[in-house]
């Protein structure tokens, strides 16, 4: 045998190390979706606000109108971006996008709305009207 090679019980520490490591990638998938419709609480409530909020320009289910697909969106822009975009506007080539940062519910539900976008960008939910997770 090798002296270097890892063995497999070393592979499992790394693997778990890396799993809760701050730089693992669990902020990649910040929603739960289950039977592809029913939400986590915090990512419905994203879905509510989206809803209120959003979904006048954006389609009921962020597939776009006025303003882009965000589904498609979110699989372009990180989430720094997302951000910038919502708190002060976007001024582009489709059109003009509101800020938000006078909008408390938008700003303190930044993270739900994106875990909501997000979840639609991967494709764990379709255009279909979402529920609560019980
Ligand atoms: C009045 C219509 C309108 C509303 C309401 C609106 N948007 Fe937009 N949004 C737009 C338009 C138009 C653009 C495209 C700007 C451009 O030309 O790049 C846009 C762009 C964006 C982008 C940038 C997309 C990209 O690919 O760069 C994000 C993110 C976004 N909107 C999120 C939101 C969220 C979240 C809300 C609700 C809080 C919201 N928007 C509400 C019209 C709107």
């Amino acid at each position: 045998m090798q002296k270097n090679s890892l063995k497999p019980s070393s592979l499992a520490i790394i693997a778990s190390l890396l799993a809760f490591s701050p730089f693992s990638l669990a902020d990649d998938k910040p929603y739960t979706v289950t039977d592809g419709q029913a939400l986590d609480s915090a990512t419905f409530n994203g879905y509510k606000l989206y809803r209120n909020w959003c979904a006048r320009c954006h389609g009921t289910y962020a597939q776009g109108m006025v303003g882009p697909n965000l589904a498609d969106s979110l699989n372009v822009i990180s989430k720094d971006e997302f951000i910038a975009s919502v708190t002060h506007g976007k001024m582009g080539q489709i059109g003009m996008m509101p800020a938000w940062e006078s909008n408390p519910q938008v700003m303190e539900g930044m993270d739900q709305i994106y875990a909501y976008l997000k979840a639609r960008a991967d494709g764990a939910i379709g255009e279909v009207k979402p529920s609560k997770a019980k």
